[in-house]
């Protein structure tokens, strides 16, 4: 069976009250199309038709790298006018579904027996609401077989009172679809050229709507404003955790993590409140992220604990290592196993060795450390000169004494020893001591100054 999808995403969104197109706005860092654009593909779609208006060339720039036919609808006229536009894009063996690019959390598991249905006929999506204010009603006749949907506008005060609603969700095959969408008129409340008269005409016919209703309404649910963005944002964050939790994933608070992506976690780690992951993020087994910390396509192994308020982007930390309080790990840090990362410290395109420790106040970037090294507190490595970056390399079981300058290109090779408050610009050998500062001098009968009276 061939599948086509068509979205529905040329809606204005005006009560968005923003520039951004609506179908651009984000859920979990992704737009809402992306997420509709997903379920299409983890549904086999062999042919994803989005339909749009409104700001079109954004989302068609911001989906260029996807597959997808697009068509526009110039002037909304109502959603079946909207579907009538991709009439020549359907494949004529081809089951259709449509969806919308406003309705950003609904799972292929629930749109499964839905197409499944729609091989034989029609098949309609619907919601039971305590509130079905706004919605499509379902009607059905005396045996409970769907009959069709009438719009609030277009309602009786006995329809109003339905609490079945219309999703917007059908799938049908196509053949079906040609035949009955190029009839629908808009002789009704609202002048609109209304998708579910096809069900009607398919009723009259002599078709049964197969009718599925989904479990939880929030699946089906658009967006039109901000705070319904935002209450889908939230429900979207509860069910990815609820799902690491199942999976064993231990959190302080599941309404206080966000995953901006994917997280994949080992045995027994835990993640207190307000971490944010971003992007692609793996822990191993036993990973604690204490609160406050922001981690964004990082990895970082078995043991290790991220201390409260620490930023990572693209780093690779070992295991049993530990990180922050108060750390920066910038794009390219490489940490090995029972590394040490203490407080106000920043790394860049840092490599360090096994058990390698910088523990205070440093700027290491540009730099290959190996193990056992010890930076003191306040060292930075000066890598840049107004216009060129330079490497610093230190060997194994290096010491750096606090509050070092170390001007690259430089290496301090194996065992090398750095005094405290030194400028080291030349290589330092292997065991040597460096101390490259200015010399004490003490002199006596010195004489304080004094306030002017
Ligand atoms: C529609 C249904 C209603 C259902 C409700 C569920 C119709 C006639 N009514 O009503 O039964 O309960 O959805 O939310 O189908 N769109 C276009 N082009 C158009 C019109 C709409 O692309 O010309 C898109 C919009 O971007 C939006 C979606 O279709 O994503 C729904 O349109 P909207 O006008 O909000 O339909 P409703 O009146 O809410
Ligand atoms: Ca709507």
């Amino acid at each position: 069976m061939t599948l086509n999808i068509v979205i529905l995403a040329a809606g204005r969104g005006s009560r968005m009250k923003s520039e951004t197109p609506k179908v651009l706005h984000t859920i979990a860092n992704k737009p809402l199309l992306g997420h509709v654009l997903d379920t299409a593909a983890a549904l086999e779609s062999g042919n994803t038709i989005v339909v749009y208006g409104h700001g079109g060339e954004h989302v068609r720039q911001t989906f260029a790298e996807s597959a997808l036919t697009w068509v526009e609808q110039v002037e909304q006229k109502g959603t079946g006018h909207a579907v009538l536009q991709t009439i020549s894009a359907l494949d004529d063996d081809a089951t259709v579904l449509v969806l919308y690019g406003d309705v950003p959390l609904l799972r292929p598991a629930t749109l499964e027996p839905l197409v499944e249905k729609a091989a034989q006929g029609p098949a309609l999506l619907t919601a039971v609401l305590t509130d079905p204010q706004g919605y499509g009603r379902v009607i059905r006749d005396d045996k409970g077989l769907f009959a069709r949907v009438v719009e609030q506008k277009d309602a009786g005060a006995d329809e109003l009172r339905v609490q079945e609603v219309n999703t917007g969700v059908m799938a049908m095959p196509a053949l079906m679809l040609k035949k009955y969408l190029p009839r629908v008129t808009n002789n009704n409340a609202q002048g609109e050229y209304y998708l579910p008269d096809v069900l009607s005409m398919a009723v009259t016919d002599g078709f049964d709507v197969q009718v599925v209703t989904v479990d939880d309404a929030i699946e089906t649910e658009g967006v039109n404003t901000r705070a319904q963005l935002v209450q889908l944002e939230r429900a979207y964050q509860l069910r990815q955790v609820q799902t690491l939790m199942a999976q064993g994933l231990g959190v302080a608070d599941p309404a206080r993590v966000d995953i901006r992506g994917t997280l994949t976690a080992g045995k027994d780690c835990f993640v207190d409140v307000n971490a944010v992951f971003e992007g692609e993020v793996v822990l191993g087994d036993g990973v604690i992220i204490e609160p406050n910390c922001v981690i964004r396509n990082s990895t970082i192994g078995s043991g290790t604990r991220i201390c409260a308020m620490s930023h990572l982007e693209q780093a690779i930390v070992g295991a049993s290592a530990n990180i922050g309080p108060f750390a920066r790990l910038r794009p390219g840090t490489e940490l090995a196993d029972k590394t040490k990362i203490g407080n106000f410290v920043e790394t860049k395109k840092a490599v360090l060795g096994e058990g390698s420790k910088v523990n205070h106040l440093s700027y290491i970037g540009d730099a290959v450390l190996g193990a056992g090294v010890n930076v003191g507190a306040g060292t930075i490595t000066c890598n840049y000169d107004g216009a060129n970056k330079f490497q610093t390399t230190m060997g194994d079981n290096v010491f750096i004494g606090s509050n070092s300058t170390l001007v690259a290109p430089v290496t301090i090779e194996t065992d090398g020893f750095v005094g405290a408050g030194s400028v080291v610009t030349k290589t330092v050998g292997q065991g040597e001591l460096a101390i490259g500062r200015g010399k004490q001098r003490n002199i006596s009968g010195w004489k304080r100054p004094e306030k002017n009276k």
